[in-house]
């Protein structure tokens, strides 16, 4: 399967990507989320593969300086001379993140890991030489544990930074005194959710410390680092057995999914967007997410960030779906190649150990040939935040224009 693109609503697209390439001001934003959702609807069928290319920019985010656990909720984050400026393939996901899990789901293996040599997905020749090597490894039926640890929100509670995290314990949702493993076969509902972080743990809480600031008390670790890496995942997604009802807030609607590894630690869903980095843009990438009822069978994929877009809570999507199998375990993940390629895939094939880039190439291009690809190209996009628009980066929106008439004039040629 093929992408079929409208043309009116690639231009649509389009436009709204040079807007917001341009300009991440808050009053466009009602308007950009309406163009995307209206051109987005007309892409989306199954795929094999969802991939993003053109991954990464040069931007900046606020993190977090003052946490406030009062009603009040008086958060502050840096100022514009302290913000965190990024840049590079695969900015800001390059940065550590943490790996978040989103019930109905099973977590059978997980494995994060990275190379030392550079992998480029649509290169084969070179692949045979790359070895991605583990980093971090979970096994529910074995309990092997390496380099990961179990969080939740189960601590205690703030109106306005909801519950801090605490160790998870062997059921993933109930708090534990200390680091424990989650239990083989462990089934999480709808609404439920742990994180993996890695077992290294932070300095203190502070500005200038490894992890920022951070909630007091919380047990603080390491996300996983790494420019060019991968996300590996068995998992079950069953569909949910409890009845619907209005108490929930995602029902059947399970998700795998990165964050900066700094929103986490300070507030995952606060009240006041100052209270974490991530409505600034410090990164979230979706790798498996049911977005609705309607599709609750659909997995998406979305890039929460300001590359191409002013709207960070719609984000961008790749423009298709992967089927959800609800009766067998699925096998798949993410990978981060080194020229800001990212694909996201399901494969019966996939291995946790011993993995070349061959081994991962087959999965995609297998994946991919039995039922295509979607991908979605990212502006390229430099905003650092030094409150004027130069004359360099309007030559780059000239040069968008232009790259993006000619993609036009080829959609035509193509139709
Ligand atoms: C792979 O894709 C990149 C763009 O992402 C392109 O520059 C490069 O030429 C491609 N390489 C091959 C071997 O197709
Ligand atoms: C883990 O759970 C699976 C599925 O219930 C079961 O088949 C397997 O025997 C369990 N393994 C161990 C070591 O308990
Ligand atoms: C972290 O995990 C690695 C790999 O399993 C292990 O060698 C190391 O001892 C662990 N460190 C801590 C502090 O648990
Ligand atoms: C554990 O994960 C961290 C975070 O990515 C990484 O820096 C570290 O090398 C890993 N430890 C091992 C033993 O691989
Ligand atoms: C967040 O901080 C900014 C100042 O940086 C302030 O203008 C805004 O009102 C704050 N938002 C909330 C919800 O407190
Ligand atoms: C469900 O989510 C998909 C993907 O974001 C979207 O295209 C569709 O419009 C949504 N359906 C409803 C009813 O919101
Ligand atoms: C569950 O109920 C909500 C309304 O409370 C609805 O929006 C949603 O689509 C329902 N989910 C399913 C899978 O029917
Ligand atoms: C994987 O195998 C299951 C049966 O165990 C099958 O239903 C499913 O379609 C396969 N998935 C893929 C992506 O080929």
């Amino acid at each position: 399967m093929r992408l079929n693109l409208a043309t009116t609503t690639a231009l649509s697209t389009l436009l709204v990507q040079l807007t917001s390439a341009q300009h991440q001001s808050q009053s466009q934003s009602q308007s950009q989320s309406q163009s995307q959702s209206q051109s987005q609807t007309a892409y989306f069928s199954e795929f094999g593969v969802l991939e993003f290319d053109n991954f990464g920019f040069e931007g900046y985010y606020r993190n977090v300086k003052t946490l406030d656990t009062s009603s009040s909720c008086q958060c502050e984050l840096a100022a514009n001379a302290q913000r965190t400026i990024f840049k590079g393939v695969n900015a800001p996901l390059n940065e550590e993140v943490s790996v978040h899990f989103r019930g109905p789901l099973i977590l059978k293996q997980y494995g994060y890991y990275t190379t030392s040599s550079t992998f480029h997905v649509n290169d084969s020749s070179s692949a045979a030489s790359v070895s991605w090597d583990r980093g971090a490894y979970y096994n529910g039926a074995d309990q092997t544990a390496e380099n990961v640890t179990f969080l939740t929100h189960a601590g205690d509670g703030s109106s306005c930074l909801g519950k801090a995290i605490t160790y998870a314990d062997s059921d993933g949702i109930s708090s534990a005194s200390s680091k424990t493993t989650l239990a083989n076969d462990t089934l999480i509902s709808s609404d439920e959710e742990f994180i993996i972080f890695s077992n290294i743990s932070c300095a203190a809480s502070g500005f200038s410390n490894d992890c920022g600031v951070y909630r007091d008390g919380i047990p603080a670790f390491k996300g996983f680092s790494g420019d060019t890496k991968m996300f590996l995942f068995e998992f079950e997604m069953p569909k949910e057995t409890q009845t619907n009802s209005s108490s929930f807030e995602f029902y059947d609607m399970p998700a795998i999914w990165l964050l900066n590894a700094r929103i986490p630690r300070t507030s995952q869903y606060p009240t006041n967007e100052n209270c974490s980095c991530w409505a600034t843009g410090c990164g979230e990438f979706d790798i498996f997410e049911v977005m609705n009822g309607t599709e609750s069978n659909h997995f998406y994929s979305t890039i929460h960030d300001y590359q191409g877009t002013g709207e960070i809570g719609t984000g961008l999507q790749a423009p298709g779906y992967i089927e959800r199998n609800l009766y067998a375990s699925m096998k798949g993940g993410v990978v981060f190649d080194s020229e800001g390629s990212v694909s996201v895939f399901l494969s019966n094939s996939t291995t946790f150990d011993d993995i070349t880039g061959t081994d991962v190439l087959s999965w995609i291009s297998t994946a991919s040939s039995d039922e295509g690809k979607a991908t979605r190209t990212l502006v390229s996009a430099t905003n650092t935040g030094s409150g004027k628009i130069s004359s360099a980066s309007q030559v780059n929106i000239n040069t968008y224009l232009m790259f993006g008439m000619c993609l036009i004039a080829a959609l035509f040629t193509l139709a």
